[in-house]
């Protein structure tokens, strides 16, 4: 079945993002959010990420104007019936989402494929809220959607070989390179990710080197664009030290346990970029200060 309509479900950071991304491949995009002020920001969200892509020279104005044409707001769940695909991009909690798939699946047709771009829940677990668990995958973007190249397309014990060809096939024409993988906690990127940054705050406990000197070594010796450090500030401390709590309760595996630094920077507030102060200092427009 091809895909030619795409329901998203919250317009959020990653729900405009999606949403953007599928209107931009020439998708027909239904984006529901729970109020209208909702919906204005997720619009007003796409309008600043479309304008700074004409601006960089990497979309046309006209190709903008057709994407923004092609996404239509709604706070009715009901309106996403026509679509041949789903995102669930709500919030992070398991409850939420095995409501909106329940939902879901008493308003789409049987051929919808329903997919949750849930950064830590089991997909199993809202497929399991369906009656069409054979239809129910995830789809991991990253953020920032509209330059991050991959898509993690996650298949659960129950997802069947059709969705996932399916869901392949859809994120070539979003332009993005798809990667199957199982419904384990932190699927590729997190899985790795997660122990290096979290080896990184033990490295700097037991005294190995300060901050910068590691995000430089990071940096220089293994070409990353930015070093654990500065990685960890700018996506907060709050959420690593989450992530790490999942995992660790999934996996009791010691590189996965939080380091007892992270634990007390979160609980002294030192949160990073976003409280202004983290491994480094922040001014209030969130530039580093040292
Ligand atoms: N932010 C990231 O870097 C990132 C990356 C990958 C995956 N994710 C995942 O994507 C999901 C969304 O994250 P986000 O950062 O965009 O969150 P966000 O808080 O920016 O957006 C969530 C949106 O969902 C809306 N919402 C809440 N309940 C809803 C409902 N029942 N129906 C429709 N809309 C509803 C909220 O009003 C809000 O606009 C989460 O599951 C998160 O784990 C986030």
């Amino acid at each position: 079945m091809a895909i030619q309509k795409v329901g998203v479900v919250g317009f959020g950071a990653m729900g405009s993002g999606i949403a953007q991304a599928c209107a931009q491949a020439g998708f027909d995009v239904t984006v529901r959010d729970v109020d209208q002020a909702a919906l204005d920001r997720g619009f007003g969200v796409v309008d600043g990420s479309l304008a700074r892509l004409v601006k960089a020279g990497r979309a046309t104005e006209a190709d903008a104007k057709a994407a923004r044409g092609r996404i239509r707001g709604t706070t009715a769940l009901g309106d996403l019936k026509d679509s041949d695909l789903v995102i669930e991009a709500a919030l992070e909690i398991i409850e939420t989402k095995r409501e909106i798939f329940a939902e879901l699946d008493r308003i789409c047709p049987p051929a919808t494929i329903l997919a949750s771009n849930t950064s830590s829940l089991p997909i199993v677990e809202m497929a399991a809220a369906t009656k069409r668990p054979d239809r129910v995958a995830g789809l991991h973007f990253f953020n920032p959607v509209a330059v991050m190249q991959l898509v993690e397309i996650v298949r659960a014990l129950t997802t069947s070989e059709e969705t996932v060809a399916a869901l392949r096939e859809f994120a070539e024409r979003l332009g993005k390179r798809g990667i199957v993988c199982k419904d384990t906690p932190g699927f590729v990127v997190n899985r790795l990710l997660v122990p290096y940054l979290l080896g990184a705050i033990r490295a700097l406990e037991e005294g190995v080197a300060a901050p910068d000197e590691i995000d430089d070594a990071v940096k220089l010796g293994l070409r990353h664009p930015m070093g654990p450090f500065e990685l960890l500030d700018y996506t907060g401390l709050d959420i690593n030290l989450h992530v790490a709590n999942v995992f660790y309760d999934e996996f009791k595996d010691p590189s996965m346990a939080a380091p007892p630094l992270l634990r007390r920077m979160v609980a002294a507030g030192h949160l990073g970029r976003k409280s202004g102060r983290g491994f480094y200092e922040y001014d209030e427009k969130g530039q580093r200060k040292r």
